[in-house]
């Protein structure tokens, strides 16, 4: 080895060969023995540097100087390796382990469709001024039913629809009780919603015993029936969509007098009956419209219990089910969906 050319191109390989042995290092062990061979007192590289002083003198500065950078070349290569190994053992992996590897992807849960439609629901009456109130799922008789004008003996206190605790502790069979707790406790104005779960004894294809409901109502002075209707025409808008049709239907309910029920245009069918195909449409059976809540002015008899002044105050109340309105919204023919917690159905809500 005698001119400064070849020097040279020994140490390039020199280094081309340290790299490799790094990648192949996978300990300290394995390290230490590199060091020696190459950067040892008896090394490849001070081998390669014991030809320098035969160098000719023009030429030995510049490849001591070659020598030195690979000599600093190799010890960083060492430092680098030995960090990374370091690092490995801190986190106690394998060194096999592959950090380029990409990453699992973690499952992210979705929103559970009821939940949802509840939300956009509480953010639309929150929009119009309600305020969300919750309760008890474990009712008293008087709240369920008695303070509501549903005297004893009345159909819907029946034992085919209501799951008793006691005899005079119900699973509540509507939110309407919220109604009486929450004008007990505030005067009017008062507008407030209660989303919530209520319980019956009805189970079958379009039936669960427990289900959801959202209670409306508001009391103040001079309030009438166009405010009901403006109120869940509004509604109905902005939960389905800006066209949708809204029907009352004259109806019966204890706790309100006049009583409706509210029929939007079929979503399905945009309220024709028929699909595009002719198909006659099973969601609103031909008719056009789909039923989706009761509701109505409050009954001066349910004033005269939370000690509002009926001649004074009048007010409406309205109750909803909230899994049809989240089958209507997302075309869900099938109640049970919402209940059997199958991934495949509750990952499109993602
Ligand atoms: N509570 C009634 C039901 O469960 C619905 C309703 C609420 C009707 C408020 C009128 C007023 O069916």
């Amino acid at each position: 080895m005698n001119s400064v050319l070849e020097i040279n191109s020994s140490l390039k390989s020199l280094v081309h060969e340290f790299e490799t042995r790094m990648d192949q290092a996978s300990s300290l062990r394995d390290l230490e023995e590199a060091r020696v061979a190459f950067l040892g007192r008896k090394g490849k590289l001070a081998k390669i540097m014991s030809a320098i002083p035969g160098l000719d003198s023009s030429e030995r500065p510049l490849a001591g100087k070659t020598a030195n950078q690979v000599k600093t070349e190799l010890t960083r290569l060492l430092e680098d390796k030995k960090n990374e190994l370091e690092r490995l053992a801190a986190f106690r992996l394998d060194p096999r382990f592959d950090p380029s590897l990409p990453g699992r992807i973690p499952d992210m849960g979705s929103i559970h469709p009821v939940t949802r439609v509840i939300q956009d629901i509480c953010s639309i009456f929150t929009g119009l001024g309600f305020d969300i109130v919750t309760g008890p799922e474990v009712e008293t008789d008087f709240y369920n039913f008695e303070a509501l004008n549903l005297p004893p003996g009345h159909p819907a206190r029946d034992m085919q629809d209501t799951l008793y605790i006691t005899e005079s502790l119900v699973l509540r069979t509507h939110t309407s009780p919220m109604q009486i707790r929450t004008m007990e406790k505030r005067t009017p104005p008062v507008a407030a919603i209660a989303p919530g779960k209520v319980y019956r004894r009805d189970s079958d294809l379009t039936h669960t015993p427990m289900f959801h409901q959202i209670e409306g109502f508001l009391v103040d002075e001079q309030v009438s029936m166009a405010d009901l209707r403006g109120t869940l025409t509004a509604f109905a808008q902005r939960i389905f969509d800006p066209g949708v049709k809204v029907r009352f239907r004259p109806s019966f309910f204890p706790f309100t007098e006049p009583s409706a029920e509210v029929d939007i245009s079929c979503v399905m069918c945009e309220g024709r009956g028929r699909h595009r195909d002719d198909i006659s449409c099973r969601v609103c059976k031909e008719t056009g419209w789909v039923e989706v809540l009761g509701c109505g002015m409050i009954d001066p008899e349910v004033f005269l219990q939370v000690g509002y002044d009926p001649e004074k105050y009048t007010g409406f109340a309205f109750g909803l089910g909230v899994e049809r309105v989240a089958m209507l919204k997302y075309g869900i023919n099938d109640l049970r969906m919402f209940f059997e917690n199958d991934l495949k159905f509750l990952n499109q809500f993602a």
